[in-house]
């Protein structure tokens, strides 16, 4: 699982969903992994919060041109995300959708889909049918419901993750 370690609510999430996993789960900072590092997954959790209307925080700026590189045809990878739907309803979460298409874009298959049901926003480039490319997390206005949607998306990850 693969996420800035300077982010307070992204690093929050990012600890239930490992406690979650159990074992088999190991956590790398976004800021410093080596693409050889990040090459050596077969599945992978990206953690991405999305700041400055409808783009990725600046912890992304090395890691991010570096995937626009490299092949990652074969590779499991999901997409969790932190937004604010109240304070940014014209982009909430658009992190997990910009993520998601550049993985796709590099030969990814990108797992972990969930539901728009049951949020309230205007719009968000995360937004694929009815469905999210990945888990949207509202710490801001939706805290009571984050520990049960994690719980849920890695039961799911840990199906979709062996299916391939
Ligand atoms: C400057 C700034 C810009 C933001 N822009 C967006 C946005 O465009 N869309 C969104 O859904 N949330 C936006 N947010 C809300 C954050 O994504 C949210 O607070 C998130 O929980 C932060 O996670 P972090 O603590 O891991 O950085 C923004 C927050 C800040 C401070």
């Amino acid at each position: 699982m693969i996420y800035s370690f300077n982010t307070k609510k992204t690093s929050q999430a990012a600890d239930k969903i490992a406690q979650e996993f159990g074992k088999g789960i190991e956590k790398l900072n976004a800021e410093s992994i080596s693409e050889k590092e990040f090459q050596s997954f077969k599945n992978l959790i990206l953690g991405v919060p999305t700041w400055f209307d409808g783009e990725l925080p600046n912890y992304w700026d090395e890691l991010v041109p570096a995937l626009e590189e490299i092949n990652l045809k074969g590779k499991n990878v999901a997409v969790f995300g932190n937004g604010n739907q109240k304070g940014y309803p014209e982009n909430f979460v658009d992190g997990i959708g910009l993520m998601a298409r550049l993985l796709e874009s590099r030969g990814a298959r990108v797992v972990g889909f969930t539901t728009v049901n049951g949020y309230e926003f205007e719009s968000s480039q995360a937004v694929r049918g009815d469905q999210f490319t990945g888990l949207a997390l509202d710490f801001e206005n939706q805290a009571s419901q984050v520990n049960k949607k994690i719980k849920k998306w890695v039961e799911q990850l840990k199906k979709e993750f062996k299916t391939k």
